[in-house]
């Protein structure tokens, strides 16, 4: 039974959600989403409760066995490949008592033995059996027990795991963001592979502000590493035109995922992989598929909820190229445990030459990096400041909106086959919001949590009604 406090505290966030869904239409938003922690309660069960949540890459996972812990919202799943090649996703919550019976980060078993009692499952999630099973359980029926699953799907070897048992396909989910997930993770035939371990770490940051810098904000790099432009660490090589970038460059969305591009005149830059790259590219790949992957200088992104990614060259002496999936696990109202994976083509997998000078670009934005710390400064300052009660009691508005009619009359759509199904507009790289503003539509859609006829499905586009992906749950939040 709920409090009065506790029953004014979810009317509270409820009235935020709305005022979150109508701001953002004139490119703005309560500035108290952020660390807040009835909306984060909120967001593990809405949000990370139904979504498609990335968990890892199937090379990750090349042997039966082969497991690792991984999350959906702050609930600890094991990922892991079983005796016959399937892979699965179990809560780490033994089916006795509830332990966590995985206590370590990865590695490889055929069986997972709880430490309370020793009930014992094979890595297909079904029981093996437990000590004393004769006397103990003469009645049980073994078969009716196994480990809580996650539903689980792959694209381009990205493996995306989710909580609802009913919902939209992670094809649907995912719907014309695919295109763009294609030149990023499908562009040579043996695919991408990733090397070495994950690495994790912890910040005072909301999930949501990394997952919205990645989207599409290059407006930032001017101003937060500013010292590395000065320093020019960020403006040599292919990075030397970073004020004035091809007009090609650009920010995308589409229903509720982000990229941005930056590409160069000549289509052989192939984001500086070695020559070759041009003999290994995915026949699959189609012909604008193949020059924009060729144009490729810098790749960035957000999946929604909360994988991003960043694929480039990273040039100054920084090393590269190199491409890197960031998750955002939430691990509490404004702390963030992120985990960075480094991944390189497999047909550059042997090259040590190749592979030094690609973990060095990967490095150089982690926290004992370049770039990282200049980041997670800012980032920890905004949760420390928009958990203010001053910005919930005054409902303090942020702003987003560049690109927007009302900032400019000079934003139009731009038509090129190298922008795939999304819609491009001038305002371009650094001077338009519309990736930010789509990843909080997303947001919304969810944390309405209303039925798909309240919240409509959604096209991406500006006008639109928010998209809903877990309108089909069934998960009454
Ligand atoms: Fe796992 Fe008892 S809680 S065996
Ligand atoms: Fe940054």
């Amino acid at each position: 039974m709920e409090t009065p406090d506790e029953h004014s505290d979810r009317r509270g966030v409820e009235a935020i959600i709305e005022q979150t869904g109508t701001d953002i239409e004139e490119g703005r938003y309560p500035l108290a989403i952020t660390n807040n922690p009835e909306l984060y309660r909120l967001e593990l069960r809405r949000i990370f409760g139904r979504a498609w949540v990335y968990l890892g890459h199937v090379s990750e996972f090349q042997e039966p066995g082969d497991y690792a812990r991984r999350y959906i919202g702050e609930d600890p799943f094991i990922l892991t490949r079983d005796e016959a090649g399937e892979l699965h996703a179990f809560l780490d919550s033994c089916m006795h008592r509830g332990a966590q019976f995985c206590t370590a980060e990865s590695g490889n078993t055929s069986h997972f033995r709880c430490p309370y009692h020793g009930w014992t499952y094979k890595n297909d999630g079904s029981l093996q059996g437990m000590p004393h099973m004769r006397e103990a359980y003469q009645d049980l029926d073994e078969d009716e027990i196994s480990l809580e699953e996650a539903c689980l799907d792959t694209y381009q070897g990205l493996v995306f795991g989710r909580i609802a048992e009913e919902g939209p396909s992670l094809a649907e989910y995912l719907g014309d963001f695919t295109w763009y997930l294609d030149v990023l993770f499908g562009t040579t035939e043996a695919g991408m592979t990733m090397v070495g371990e994950p690495h994790r770490w912890e910040s005072k940051h909301d999930w949501k502000t990394s997952a919205d810098n990645f989207s599409g904000d290059s407006y930032h790099v001017l101003t937060t590493h500013q010292a590395g432009l000065e320093t020019e660490n960020l403006a040599r090589g292919p990075w030397e035109e970073l004020t004035d970038f091809p007009g090609a460059s650009y920010l995308a969305c589409t229903e509720r995922h982000s990229v941005g591009y930056y590409l160069s005149e000549d289509d052989e830059t192939f984001m500086g992989y070695p020559d070759a790259i041009a003999d290994y590219l995915n026949p699959a790949l189609t012909p604008e598929q193949r020059e924009l992957f060729g144009r490729s200088v810098f790749h960035f992104g957000t999946v929604f909820p909360n994988m991003s990614l960043i694929h480039g060259i990273q040039s100054g002496g920084w090393g590269g190229p190199w491409a890197c999936i960031r998750k955002w696990n939430p691990r509490g109202p404004g702390v963030t445990e992120t985990t960075s994976w480094w991944f390189v083509p497999r047909e550059f997998a042997g090259d040590d030459a190749f592979l030094a000078d690609s973990h060095r670009g990967w490095e150089s934005l982690s926290p004992g990096g370049a770039f990282e710390s200049d980041d997670l400064t800012i980032w920890e300052g905004i949760a420390d400041s928009s958990g203010a009660v001053t910005h919930e009691l005054r409902g303090t508005r942020g702003n987003m909106q560049q690109g927007m009619g009302a900032m400019t009359d000079e934003v139009e759509t731009v038509e090129d086959p190298l922008h795939g199904p999304a819609e491009v507009t001038s305002k371009g790289l650094y001077f338009d919001e519309r990736n930010s503003r789509t990843i909080l539509r997303a947001w919304c859609g969810m944390m309405r949590g209303g039925t798909e006829a309240e919240t409509g499905t959604g096209d991406g586009s500006e006008s639109e009604a928010d998209p809903d992906p877990g309108s089909e749950a069934g998960v009454d939040a």
